[in-house]
């Protein structure tokens, strides 16, 4: 086996459960040491075991990102710990109802675009010294299919997903320099326990593990992608388009 991230440190929001859980395991499989973070402490404890497991190093980090206010306490605590960083993969993500915008109220909109639009963006603020010091650094949005086209009753996540999208590219304008690349990807429909609050008529046994978006995310980690800035990917023809090269 390939390893890619060998000596790469790379912070996995989401670290805990799913799409970023999977991403952590697979990062520490090829060498990576891996910055997991979630609140759920015995699942965060359950992804460091399967990251060592699989050969990685990881650092489970407790912590909500709605407290935007313990952001730079945060970073005083990486400091300590990690020279640099060589990637932040934003896989957390909450999913309230879907309901027409008739019935959103203010206080679950509003919750829906602090942890999926100004977490992510807050915190690469907050992080962003670490980023800094990579010899090069890479910056992953998750978003969703609503960030390619609208689609009814999605209003406050479908909304924060599709901003992502111009967060990755706004993040890349002001900082053009060759070390930095932002993108956000799609990683398409996975079995996991948002997918299953989002469609709970759904049998989830229809719907693919995260395992298949996760080449997308390590691709755009790795030194391979060096050139690609400031784009939106859908992880499946990414993969593909990939794997030509
Ligand atoms: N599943 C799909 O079909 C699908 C489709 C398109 C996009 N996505 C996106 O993919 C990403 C991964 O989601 P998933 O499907 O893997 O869902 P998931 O299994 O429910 O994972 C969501 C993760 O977000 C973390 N999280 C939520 N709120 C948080 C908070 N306040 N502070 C810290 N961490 C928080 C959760 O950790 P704790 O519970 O430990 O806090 C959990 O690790 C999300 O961005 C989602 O929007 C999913």
């Amino acid at each position: 086996m390939s390893k890619r991230f060998a000596d790469r440190i790379i912070m996995v929001t989401g670290g805990s459960s799913g799409l970023g859980r999977a991403i952590c395991i697979a990062l520490g499989s090829e060498g990576a040491s891996v910055l997991a973070l979630g609140r759920n402490e015995e699942a965060l404890a359950n992804t460091q075991a399967e990251v060592e497991k699989a050969g990685g190093k990881c650092l489970a980090i407790p912590f909500d990102l709605a407290r935007y206010g313990e952001f730079p306490r945060l970073f005083e605590a990486l400091k300590q710990q990690v020279p640099h960083l060589d990637g932040i993969v934003h896989a957390a993500g909450e999913l309230n109802r879907c309901a027409p915008m008739q019935h959103v109220e203010a206080t679950k909109f509003r919750r829906m675009l602090d942890i999926n639009l100004t977490a992510p963006n807050m915190l690469t603020q907050a992080l962003f010294p670490l980023l800094e010091q990579a010899e090069s650094a890479s910056v992953i949005f998750t978003s969703c299919d609503m960030a390619e086209e609208a689609q009814a009753n999605w209003h406050g996540y479908g909304l924060a997903k599709a901003a992502l999208v111009q967060s990755a590219a706004m993040w890349q304008l002001e900082h053009p320099q060759k070390a930095m690349r932002f993108n956000a990807v799609n990683p398409g429909r996975m079995r996991t326990e948002l997918m299953k609050r989002a469609f709970p008529g759904l049998d989830p046994i229809t719907i693919p593990e995260p395992d298949g978006a996760l080449e997308a995310f390590l691709y755009l980690l790795s030194d391979a992608a060096i050139d690609i800035r400031g784009g939106h990917f859908n992880a499946k023809e990414l993969i593909q388009t990939s794997s030509q090269f």
